[in-house]
């Protein structure tokens, strides 16, 4: 499926922040008891990169002295990256696997949180799991259960300086777009901040501008309590919220089709929508700064790829010129998503369960139609120029690497987008 755009109105969504951390015991809940200093990650013991990788971690330096002086220090920013603990979740995804080597290579000691079964459709072992993520401490835990990660968390005996979120519903569909991008990703805000996480840095996604679907309003939700805790309840603690554009894997799913011979399929005249592409270790760089950066600090941040916005019309064009042939498009009338979608939604009204195959519907009709750029508040319409652009990849390199190659790494496995 291949994200695309029109100009719309922009329709606000201001969801009240419903403050989760006023009542919160978390700063004065801070205990960790001895089992903490003995504690293991739950990986195979006998992993020589284990035994290398939970050297390279620094526990917390006295926990007689406490958590407590740890939670309410904020300079972590004043610390060598290899003293500085990184907790990332989600990062078994597309993105987080990334993030996570790019924190490796700057230095920081990165504790990496897996579930046992990971990847698409849980296709990764905790042994495979170990291998994709060499370099971290990987902990083997349940970011959808607040009392299993604190558990988990606590069992390191590590302070936790940042939380980076790549946490994100692997199909999108709307019951778990509430328990992973809202409630889990909150879980994790929890469990870093009680154990001393002075910054969390979220990836989320710059459709959230025009929130139309369920998986848009879980991440506003979160963005809006996060902003809420860091602007109003608690000044010592920090955020990042990044909004990237689209993805290279949203946009290759044609390449191989298109190599076969078969033609270039897009919806109205091939310019409903645009969208500055960026890839997965251009993006995971950009998270990697908000680490540090104090210029990216209690900031959203909306980030495209190098060079000009693409309609699916110029990716077309593109990927022809590549594979040195005519270009031969198939234009297909957007209504046709507006009928299903209008069937699926009435037929929902009699059958809830079939909300969720609707809700996929709309998320196809959404990427047809809408750009994945800024969109001007002033204007109403979508501005290529107001777009930061960032790092280096292009989609025509990525095409040509396709071509090569093949998608391998680039599936979209359950998600739409
Ligand atoms: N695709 C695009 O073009 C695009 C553009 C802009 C923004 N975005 C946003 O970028 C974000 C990340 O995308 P991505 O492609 O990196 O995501 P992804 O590959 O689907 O990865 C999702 C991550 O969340 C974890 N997760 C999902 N469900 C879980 C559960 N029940 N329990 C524990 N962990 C769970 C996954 O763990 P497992 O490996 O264990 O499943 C994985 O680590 C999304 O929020 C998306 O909206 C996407």
């Amino acid at each position: 499926m291949s994200l695309c755009a029109s100009f719309n109105v922009f329709a606000s969504y201001s969801p009240k922040p419903k403050s989760f951390f006023r009542d919160s015991k978390l700063v004065s809940q801070i205990q960790v008891n001895s089992s903490a200093l003995t504690s293991t990650f739950q990986i195979h013991e006998s992993s020589t990169n284990l035994r290398f990788r939970r050297r390279r971690l620094k526990p917390i330096s006295s926990l007689d002295a406490g958590i407590s002086e740890i939670a309410t220090s904020s300079s972590f920013r004043n610390k060598n990256p290899s003293d500085i603990n990184v907790l990332v979740v989600g990062s078994t995804g597309y993105i987080g696997r990334f993030v996570v080597k790019e924190l490796i290579k700057r230095g920081f000691n990165v504790i990496a949180v897996a579930r046992e079964k990971s990847g698409i459709r849980g296709k990764n072992d905790k042994q495979e799991t170990l291998n994709q993520l060499q370099g971290a401490n990987v902990c083997f835990s349940d970011v959808t259960q607040l009392d299993a990660l604190e558990k988990s968390v606590e069992d390191l005996g590590l302070g936790i300086d940042v939380v980076v979120s790549c946490l994100a519903s692997r199909n999108g569909g709307i019951k778990d777009s509430w328990k992973i991008d809202y409630e889990a990703t909150k879980n994790s805000l929890f469990a870093g901040k009680k154990f001393g996480a002075k910054h969390f840095v979220l990836l989320s996604a710059i459709c959230v501008q025009k929130p139309l679907l369920e998986f848009q309003r879980a991440k506003l939700k979160f963005e809006a309590e996060l902003m809420d805790l860091a602007e109003s309840q608690d000044p010592s603690f920090t955020y990042s919220i990044v909004r990237p554009t689209a993805f290279f894997k949203s946009l290759g799913g044609q390449v191989e089709i298109v190599k076969d011979g078969k033609p270039y399929v897009m919806f109205g005249d091939g310019k409903l929508c645009a969208c500055k592409p960026i890839s997965e270790q251009d993006l995971a760089a950009f998270i990697a700064d908000c680490v540090l950066e104090e210029d990216k600090i209690n900031q959203v941040l909306p980030i495209g790829g190098p060079g000009k916005a693409l309609t699916p019309m110029e990716q077309g064009e593109i990927l022809f010129r590549i594979l040195g042939r005519e270009p031969k498009f198939l234009k297909v009338p957007i209504e046709i998503m507006d009928f299903a979608i209008g069937v699926l939604d009435f037929l929902a009204k009699i059958f809830p369960s079939v909300g969720e195959a609707a809700e996929f519907g709309k998320i196809g009709r959404y990427y047809a139609a809408e750009s994945m750029l800024i969109l001007d508040p002033e204007t109403g319409e979508y501005s290529e120029e107001k777009t930061p652009s960032y790092g280096k990849d292009t989609l025509e390199d990525f095409f040509k690497k396709v071509i090569r190659e093949g998608m391998a790494g680039q599936e979209l496995g359950e998600q739409f987008f």
